[in-house]
């Protein structure tokens, strides 16, 4: 596996794999590999001739007070990790590379991105929309694979590709989760052993809510959000930035349930480690 540091470069390589006639496969991350980006980097290799791993931390994402300077970082464990999953190419380029002197442009996508994490973190979705495109330009995809746990980026993400017409296939792909439940994230490595229960309520409370469901398809909306709420307040860690029932494409709130309701849950644990979760309500 070569790591990449240089957009140009990055971009030469991809050039040269398309002009050989390879199928690329993309996988974006801000890195500190789990699990879950492991099985990412499996579906481009079984779906793609050649994967490109993105490991860059974008500053554009995160605002003033966020966790950029925290954000775990390991380029050597990453790069192993990376290594076994028969990754062929790693871009890690440093900010100054993507963003150089005069950098002026920002690509927005508009409605999708305003309620849920973008009403919590404006600008955020700018800054993925923006990276995600630069990303694209760089690596030249075919597909490119995104984890449905940050639900409402992927959202963000087909529609941009649509509208921008990237000729790239998006593949979303299921949460990887804990033994115990909780989904897979690089940030679960802020949580203190002592949080673990809290950050639990995240799943335990989907789980609730798909019994309800399962126990009275015609169950309304607002009794679902509020007996998730109540389960997840029963941990005094624990502050809810949103739990809504949104449709699956549109992201509109759902007046009642169907099969295209997905419920999506932002928590914070002790106002430090906020963490996302989701799930569809039913059974497909
Ligand atoms: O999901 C992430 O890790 C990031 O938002 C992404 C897509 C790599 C863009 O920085």
């Amino acid at each position: 596996m070569k790591i990449v540091t240089a957009a140009a470069e990055i971009q030469q390589l991809a050039q040269k794999l398309r002009s050989d006639g390879y199928r690329i496969g993309l996988v974006p991350t801000m890195g500190w590999f789990h699990e879950g980006h492991l099985s990412l980097m499996r579906t481009a290799k079984m779906k793609a001739d050649k994967v490109i791993v993105t490991l860059f931390v974008n500053p554009m994402q995160f605002a003033e007070g966020e966790d950029l300077d925290s954000y775990p970082h390991d380029l050597e464990r990453d790069r192993g990790l990376a290594e076994k999953e028969g990754v062929d190419l790693l871009f890690a380029p440093l900010a100054a590379d993507m963003y150089g002197q005069g950098f002026k442009t920002s690509v927005h996508v508009a409605g999708l991105t305003e309620g849920l994490c973008g009403g919590d973190r404006p600008g955020h979705f700018d800054g993925v929309s923006t990276v995600v495109s630069k990303l694209f330009n760089l690596t030249l995809p075919h597909l490119a694979v995104f984890g449905e746990k940050d639900f409402q980026q992927l959202a963000v993400i087909r529609q941009m590709v649509k509208d921008l017409d990237f000729p790239i296939e998006i593949i979303g792909h299921p949460i990887v989760r804990e033994a115990n439940g909780l989904a897979m994230s690089s940030r679960n490595s802020y949580l203190r052993e002592e949080e673990i229960t809290a950050a639990l309520s995240l799943s335990k409370s989907i789980g609730h809510a798909r019994s309800l469901v399962a126990a009275d398809p015609a169950v309304s909306v607002a009794h679902i959000i509020t007996a998730v709420k109540e389960l997840i307040h029963r941990h005094r860690e624990c502050s809810v930035d949103y739990v809504e029932i949104v449709d699956r494409l549109s992201l509109a709130p759902c007046s009642s349930i169907t099969a295209d309701s997905v419920l999506v849950l932002a928590v914070k644990i002790n106002q430090r480690v906020r963490l996302l979760d989701n799930s569809l309500l039913t059974v497909q």
